[in-house]
């Protein structure tokens, strides 16, 4: 189990780094992540390279059994890069190019970026292949910016679509660029679909591309494209040279510019950076759903490669973590998967812009509070980490998670509030107050080991994924869609048969009408069956006709009565629900998966009070129920009596007691 630091040795004076070594050492660390933004430093003037202070730096932190993740560090191109190769700068929808002197800034179709990367890339692989204590790499830094609009990305653009359609006939068919007189006659037409001013994002709240949507959605595609072919290029270079070391790169969670699962092929196995540190303390629940997200890159586990030390912000910062609220943190992804952890950053930086974003360590350097109780969770993971050696978690609900769904409903959201991640919540957040492990999935996965899967605004439908849904269902699995699923095909126009679509038969429905709602019109909806109360629908309602399915909510408007808010149907040997409303409460979806769950035949291990999380890592022959306080009260918690509590070694009765943020792992 490796926990440890961010750390910058070039931001301190020499005589420093025994001190810092020395007090992580101390702490139970035992990796620290190197050189992400270094370049400069490694490479002060073209191709030539300086790495002996990166070498003494190493040799320092070997002294005290501390490895290192080492990075490439093109997230940063060096001043001179710009200034020599103007053309590595993005350039922005208005047609300048980005100013030197932020990070993220290059072009990724730049001839000139890609060959300074790959030698960088070459140079620090060759020199450190050796070094003892390395153990992997890093790749580049949180990909996903800047979106570049020059020639050479409109030319590579145009390139990659025929390579995609074969020839113009087929791309105007498939795009519909029959709309609006938008026919192409030749490759060299085709724009790139960022309208001026739109920010370097395609689409979202309040500035959408009114290009064609379809030519957006395969925009959003060879975006996401450019980032992955970038670091396949440089992972082939450490692969070749460093046969020995591990390839990650840092995810950001919830981020959806990219098509991470694409991203993930590449790399051994995904780090992601985690800071739920902001505004009132709250129920982690957003931490919880990237954490999955994360683990279902690769469907393995995971390692936090940054993780919230402080108070965060780049110009205003915001709370300091609580007492115990660091712990609670780091524990809240170990039971999710995490296999590494690595705390952002070791100290307080005093230049720069993240002078206040906040370490360990305050800028004073002194091992105060936040360190002690980093170092006390280092310490307690060395002692589970036996127990937890072959452990990952075995769900029986599996969320479909899809990029082209999220794209899709960003570039035409259909009603206005329409968002892919306040959909997927609405229900993720109902599994976690019901105490039960999720998987998040690409829907192209094998579903069969799934009792229950939860498939929210799945706005894109491809003929053969209904088709897997529906297999799914009829050889006994439990389906759970809701508004806006299967609309488009997978070029993002509108399927041509009635909703919805393929899906009909599975859900025993129709869909024939459809409408958004005023942010002053809101409608009651009853609970009918299993579904108990009254509920209120707001922003958008299917007039969804049950055909052979039952009606688990209905609609008290009068022009609605005929129409069903959530139906389920018995489709061969299972069971498919269909949502056709936004509730405003909570309590509705608590109510739906906790009947979806029933139907499933899942049983949540225990009935956890509101605000603690329940999860379970197994491997071969062994079971660990962790259980996660998210607030600032006692909680008392049931649990299976006489087990054996690893972090007090105590033996549990039919309940356990949790303090302000703690946290229990037990082994069943
Ligand atoms: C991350 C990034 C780090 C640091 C941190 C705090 O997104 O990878 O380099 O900038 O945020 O701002």
């Amino acid at each position: 189990m490796y926990v440890g630091a961010d750390y910058y040795p070039e931001h301190w004076p020499r005589d420093r780094w025994r001190v810092d070594a020395k007090l992580m050492q101390e702490a139970g660390f035992n990796v620290v992540r190197l050189a992400e933004f270094a370049w400069v430093n490694m490479e002060p003037i073209e191709g030539s390279f300086e790495f002996d202070w990166l070498d003494e730096a190493l040799a320092v932190l070997r002294k005290h059994d501390i490895s290192a993740i080492l990075c490439t560090p093109t997230a940063v191109m060096p001043a001179w890069v710009a200034r020599k190769y103007p053309g590595t700068l993005a350039m922005t929808p208005n047609g300048q190019r980005i100013v030197w002197g932020v990070r993220k800034n290059n072009c990724f179709t730049s001839g000139a970026y890609r060959l300074l990367s790959e030698r960088i890339t070459r140079a620090m692989a060759s020199h450190f292949a050796d070094t003892p204590n390395v153990i992997g790499w890093q790749t580049d830094n949180e990909f996903g910016g800047p979106v570049c609009v020059c020639d050479t990305c409109r030319a590579d653009f145009q390139d990659w679509l025929r390579d995609k359609y074969g020839t113009l006939d087929e791309l105007n068919r498939r795009l519909g660029t029959h709309f609006w007189g938008h026919k192409y006659t030749t490759w060299g037409e085709i724009q790139i679909p960022v309208a001026p001013g739109n920010g370097w994002r395609l689409a979202g709240r309040g500035r959408l591309s009114t290009h064609n949507p379809s030519l957006c959605l395969d925009w959003q595609r060879y975006y996401s494209h450019l980032n992955v072919r970038f670091q396949r290029d440089q992972v082939r270079i450490l692969r070749e040279l460093c046969p020995n070391h591990f390839c990650t790169h840092n995810f950001m969670g919830i981020f959806s510019d990219l098509n991470y699962y694409h991203l993930a092929e590449d790399l051994d196995h995904v780090s992601w950076d985690n800071y739920p540190v902001w505004h009132k303390p709250s129920i982690s629940y957003g931490s919880a759903a990237a954490a999955d997200v994360m683990r279902g890159l690769k469907r393995k586990n995971f390692w936090i490669i940054e993780q919230t030390a402080g108070p965060g912000g780049w110009s205003s910062f915001g709370r300091n973590p609580r007492p115990g609220e660091i712990r609670k943190i780091a524990y809240q992804q170990l039971a999710h998967g995490a296999d590494g952890q690595v705390w952002f950053r070791w100290r307080t930086c005093t230049a720069g812009r993240e002078q206040y974003w906040h370490g360990l360590l305050g800028h004073d350097g002194k091992p105060l509070r936040r360190y002690r109780e980093a170092a006390q969770t280092a310490k307690e993971y060395r002692k589970l980490a036996s127990d937890l050696a072959g452990t990952t978690i075995k769900a029986d609900v599996a969320m479909i998670y899809d990029y082209e769904s999220i794209w899709a409903v960003r570039i035409q959201p259909g009603f206005p509030d329409n968002d892919y991640h306040e959909a997927m919540r609405r229900y993720y957040d109902a599994l976690f107050r019901a105490g039960v492990s999720v998987d998040m999935v690409k829907p192209t996965e094998d579903l069969s080991q799934y009792r229950l899967v939860v498939a929210p605004d799945l706005n894109i439908l491809p003929d053969e994924v209904a088709k897997r849904l529906s297999d799914y269902v009829s050889s006994g699995g439990v389906l759970l869609t809701d508004c806006r699923t299967g609309v488009k095909d997978e070029t993002n126009l509108c399927h041509d048969r009635t909703l919805p679509g393929l899906l009909t038969d599975v859900l025993g429905i129709v869909i024939e009408e459809y409408e958004s709602l005023d942010d002053e019109t809101e409608h009651r909806i009853v609970g009918k069956q299993d579904i108990e109360g009254d509920y209120t629908a707001v922003k958008y309602v299917d007039w969804t006709t049950p055909q052979t399915a039952e009606v688990l909510a209905a609609f008290d408007q009068w022009h609605l009565q005929t129409f069903a808010a959530a139906t389920r149907n018995r489709f061969g040997k299972g069971t498919a629900y269909y949502v056709g409303v936004i509730a405003k409460e909570p309590a509705f979806y608590d109510q739906l998966i906790a009947d979806g769950l029933n139907t499933a035949g899942v049983s949540p291990i225990l009935a956890p009070p509101e605000g603690v999380e329940v999860s379970v890592r197994q491997g071969a022959n062994k079971k660990l129920l962790f259980l996660v306080n998210h607030t600032e009260q006692q909680q008392t918690v049931p649990v299976p009596s006489g087990k054996r509590e690893l972090l007090t070694g105590e033996t549990t009765t039919d309940s356990i007691a949790l303090d302000t943020y703690g946290v229990a792992v037990i082994k069943l």
